[in-house]
């Protein structure tokens, strides 16, 4: 059965980009697979906890040893073992990331460190991992602009930082972005001549999330 895991880490709701455009290729999938099983993640309303002692203990990082109790210890086993579980059983991941001082928001990041468990890594020599079959559609939405040849085109540590990240894990051609930029020009005076270019930046991003949720690659 194919299956979609599908997360959200926008600390805004209704007015949130991210969170529009994932829900629109989740619902383009959902429609093209009926039968398939989907999972949803709101990383912003229940964060899952940082990695701790007990993670690292249990996930062959830290000597046996540390930690504060043995219910603290099977909690966090819990937590990681839930997550990784649910990851390896979907085909498609679809990620919600705004981007918060040019990278990913904190809940994300502590979604990161708890799936980034030894087992996942891929392979040194081949590249290839556990997830490597999975396809991972990462929606981001920006308040400036950040593409080629943009004045801030190189404080973009968002692409980079989660392509390195899903790198480590054997997840590279399987991993593609979608961008809905310049979003603060809606609200802040001072960016209102981008007015047009975000609006049209959204748009596209609901065009694309929309066909990428069927299959069409996201590029
Ligand atoms: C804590 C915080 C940090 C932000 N940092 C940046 C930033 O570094 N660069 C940027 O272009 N926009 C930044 N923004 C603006 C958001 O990226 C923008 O509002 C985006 O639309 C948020 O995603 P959302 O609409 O899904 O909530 C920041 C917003 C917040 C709340």
């Amino acid at each position: 059965m194919e299956s979609l895991l599908h997360l959200d880490s926008s600390a805004r709701y209704g007015a949130s980009f991210s969170r529009r455009v994932s829900a629109e290729f989740a619902q383009a999938w959902r429609t093209a697979h009926p039968e398939g099983r989907y999972t949803y993640r709101d990383l912003a309303a229940h964060p899952v906890p940082p990695v701790d002692a007990e993670h690292l203990e249990a996930t062959g990082n830290a000597p046996a040893g540390a930690g504060r109790s043995d219910a603290h210890r099977r909690a966090s086993a819990v937590v990681t073992g839930e997550l990784v579980a649910e990851l390896r059983a979907a085909d498609t991941v679809v990620i919600g990331s705004p981007m918060y001082n040019y990278s990913v928001p904190s809940v994300l990041k502590a979604w990161l460190d708890r799936i980034t468990v030894p087992e996942l890594l891929a392979d040194r020599d081949t590249g290839v991992g556990p997830l490597s079959g999975i396809r991972f559609v990462v929606v981001t939405a920006r308040g400036g602009a950040y593409g080629p040849g943009t004045p801030r085109e190189r404080f973009d540590f968002q692409e980079p930082y989660l392509r390195a990240v899903f790198g480590m894990l054997g997840v590279d051609a399987g991993l593609s972005f979608i961008h809905t930029e310049l979003t603060k020009a809606h609200t802040v005076p001072h960016l209102a001549q981008f007015r047009d270019a975000a609006t049209t930046s959204f748009a596209a991003a609901i065009q694309t999330a929309r066909g990428a949720g069927v299959g069409v690659p996201a590029g």
